[in-house]
């Protein structure tokens, strides 16, 4: 089940914020290539600061899988064709694509400056875009290929005390995208789905939130978000990963073109009349 045994993935932001090789908490690009790996593939992490890709390629190592990495800005066309040419020359095709880079600005309609709103842009569809647009040539040699975006429930559950236009827009402008990109392809035998995180305990949350939004209190920002969960509790990047992991496998084989919601009912219950 769920055996990934010859397959290739090309995993983007596959670091985490925070280098530390002890750290337990991860991001969820982080947990998707560990998980990727023990399933049998090959994986190529590709990250902005390469070394914190090289800390998951030693985790992998370690545990006896393969990875290459990359420091590569998925922002940068050139940048990412030269690192997915760089991914086939090694491990001979993509079989799996997971646009994981992305991340959240703060701010609305008129208070975000035109260059956040840009950045921001860039940072979450532009760079699901320049992945897609060099590995689906390369799935379409093997005429198979699963390719796994990362939203975010922002996209679908915003609060008028603290917008982030930008982050929900772009968010929700993935699911279009994923569904757009799933029809154009499927007679190639190209499948394509998001995955779409609540609210997560990721380094994320230890290393920016706790500063930007959390008054440097870790512990009183995780009480309050877990307290936002239906279960008592947030997820975690593993919860992510089990998710790509499924929508990667040939067992997914007939999904294509949807969202698999992992927020442990946290929009269900925001929908609730
Ligand atoms: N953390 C959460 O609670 C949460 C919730 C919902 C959705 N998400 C989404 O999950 C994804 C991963 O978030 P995270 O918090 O686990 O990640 P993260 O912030 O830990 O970042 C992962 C890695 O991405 C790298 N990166 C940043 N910009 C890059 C670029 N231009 N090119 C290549 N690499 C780049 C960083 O260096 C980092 O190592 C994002 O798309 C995010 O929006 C996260």
């Amino acid at each position: 089940m769920l055996d990934l045994n010859g397959k290739v993935a090309f995993v983007t932001g596959a670091g985490s914020v925070g280098d530390d090789p002890d750290a337990t908490v991860w991001g969820n690009g982080k947990a998707t290539a560990v998980l990727l790996a023990r399933q049998g593939a090959k994986v190529f992490g590709v990250d902005l600061r390469k070394e914190a890709a090289d800390v998951t390629q030693a985790i992998i190592e370690k545990e006896g899988g393969i990875c290459a990495t990359a420091g590569v800005d998925m922002t940068n066309a050139s940048n990412v064709e030269s690192a997915v040419a760089e991914c086939v020359s090694k491990f001979g095709g993509i079989d799996i694509l997971v646009n994981n880079v992305g991340g959240s600005a703060p701010g609305s309609a008129v208070t975000m400056c035109e260059e956040v709103w840009d950045t921001q842009v860039a940072h979450n569809l532009k760079t699901a875009f320049l992945g897609s647009k060099y590995v689906i040539p390369i799935m379409e040699q093997k005429s198979k290929g699963s390719i796994i975006n990362i939203a975010s429930i922002a996209g679908l559950r915003m609060s008028a005390d603290r917008a982030h236009i930008a982050y929900s827009t772009t968010k929700l402008g993935l699911f279009a995208f994923t569904k757009s990109t799933a029809i154009t392809f499927a007679k190639q035998g190209i499948r394509c789905n998001t995955v779409v995180p609540g609210l997560m305990h990721t380094a994320l949350v230890e290393h920016r939130l706790a500063k930007t939004i959390g008054a440097n209190d870790l512990q009183g920002l995780i009480d309050r978000r877990n307290a936002q969960c239906p279960s008592g509790k947030m997820g975690n990047a593993w919860d992510v990963a089990h998710a790509v992991l499924f929508l990667a496998s040939d067992e997914a084989g007939y999904v294509s073109g949807t969202e698999i919601i992992v927020d442990g009912a946290l929009t269900a219950a925001s929908s609730s009349v």
